[in-house]
């Protein structure tokens, strides 16, 4: 399968885990490179469900190599607990199937704790975080002042490290009016992570390299969506690492002429968890989806925002991730939709936009200009054939595909492995 990059194509959510899943078939290695444990990336295997946050979705195929990359920011508390829990289902971890890079940076209490700290105090401008410490643990490391994985494994330098850093953090919650963070309980529990995780501990960059020179598949697992890519998203409502598929090779050490094909991952319709503008959004879908019990956040539980598929948008994604073939997840959600819209433009101040404007005030001002197709009100969860589905559920597919630039190649009528279709 070559080394593939796989990108969300619009907010976040739109399937990832589970195309990875299936597409991990092919690989031998399966790559997180950016975000920490906001990601929540739900993979059905039969009946049984995970969800996970920091460990690749490779990890459910036995055989399999997945590594946290070094662009990663790794919670390692949360990290434990992850470990744990799959255990609790039966999925055995260990350093050989997951390996961890020794440069990626460290999540600590106060990052969690500025992290809240700064969404209270924004009020009404809020981003609406998962509230994980993300944002602040990237600004230590472009700040130079992070804590990467060696750190935090290394017994004698971590204690020291730990005082001076948490001093200083300590500085800052007081003065935003937070209680300061207690020295031993941190030391303590980081102490216990640090022992459990450093088996997994290794030069990853080295690693993917080797296994790059030799041939083998690689699958790159973005977390996030485009439009929640530090750059290229609708900042600042974004998080704060690149989504896109540049993050792949800064987040890995595989450097870009390594990089064989990007696939972007797409829903047949839109949603956003979190503040920020979302041009497409739609009182009547959110209400559909929500009342068939779908589009609740896989990390914190936030009813998703929903709205019509936008192609001005995935247009923008196919542009900035190069995208080469396209996944349509959740087709099913619109089953029972009579007539189906598609925002092909933007509209704003009597002007009309082909383009994602980069001024956020701007984009929640766009009206967007729909162009309706009939639906095919059957259901389709149980079809296996791309022949099978409804004659105006391929028109649809194919026709957002082509709005957005890229070749349709896989398409996704559930949550379950078998509810998938190739073209
Ligand atoms: P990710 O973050 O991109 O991995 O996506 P999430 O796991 O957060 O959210 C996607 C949700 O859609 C999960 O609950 C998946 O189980 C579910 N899902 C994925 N593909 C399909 C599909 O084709 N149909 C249905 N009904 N659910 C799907
Ligand atoms: P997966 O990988 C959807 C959103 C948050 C918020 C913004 C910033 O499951 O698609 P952060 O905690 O990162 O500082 O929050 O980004 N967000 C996500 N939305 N899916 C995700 O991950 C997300 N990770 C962060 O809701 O709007
Ligand atoms: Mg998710």
């Amino acid at each position: 399968m070559a080394n593939v990059i796989l990108v969300g194509a619009q907010w976040g959510d739109e399937g990832k885990g589970k195309i990875i899943d299936v597409l991990t078939e092919q690989s031998e290695i399966v790559v997180r490179t950016q975000g920490g444990n906001n990601a929540g990336h739900t993979v059905f295997v039969g009946k049984d469900k995970y969800v996970l946050h920091l460990i690749p979705s490779g990890i459910l195929r036995k055989d399999k190599v997945c590594v946290i990359g070094n662009g990663v920011v790794l919670d390692p508390v949360g990290l434990v607990k992850e470990l744990d829990g799959l255990a609790k289902l039966g999925v055995t971890v260990t350093p050989d199937n997951l390996q961890i890079s020794e440069t990626a940076h460290v999540v600590f209490p106060w990052h969690r704790e500025l992290d809240g700290a700064r969404e209270s105090r924004k009020g009404k401008d809020r981003i609406g975080t998962t509230k994980r410490g993300i944002g602040p643990t990237y600004g230590d490391k472009a700040a130079r002042v992070g804590f990467r994985v060696i750190d935090l494994i290394h017994r004698e330098r971590f204690p020291v490290r730990l005082q001076e850093r948490l001093a200083e953090n300590n500085e800052v919650i007081k003065a935003l009016g937070g209680t300061p963070l207690d020295y031993d309980a941190i030391l303590a529990e980081y102490t216990a992570a640090a022992d459990r995780l450093r088996p997994f501990v290794t030069n990853t960059v080295v690693y993917l390299h080797e296994a790059t020179r030799r041939g083998a598949n690689i699958l790159f697992e973005g977390a996030q969506g485009t439009f929640l890519d530090i750059d290229h998203g609708t900042y600042p409502y974004v998080t704060s690492s690149n989504t896109t598929a540049g993050g792949a090779s800064t987040g890995s050490g595989v450097p870009p002429n390594r990089m064989d094909k990007v696939v972007g991952v797409m829903k047949a319709y839109t949603t956003r968890v979190g503040e920020g503008p979302l041009p497409t959004e739609n009182a009547e879908i959110s209400d559909l989806l929500h009342g068939m019990g779908r589009e609740f956040g896989a990390t914190t539980g936030r009813a998703r925002r929903c709205g019509w598929f936008d192609a001005v948008a995935t247009r923008h994604a196919a542009m900035v991730n190069g995208i080469d073939e396209l996944a349509i997840t959740n087709v099913d959600g619109l089953d029972s939709v009579k007539t189906i819209q598609v925002c092909v433009a933007y509209e704003v101040d009597g002007r009309r936009l082909k383009h994602l404007p980069s001024d956020c005030e701007i984009l929640a001002a766009c009206v967007p200009v729909y162009e309706s197709f009939p639906g095919w009100q059957t259901p389709t969860d149980h079809i296996t054939r791309w022949e099978d589905l409804p004659v105006n559920c391929r028109h649809y597919l194919l026709s957002i595909a082509q709005m957005t630039g890229a070749r349709l190649t896989i398409t996704s009528v559930g949550p379950a492995r078998e509810q998938t279709m190739f073209l």
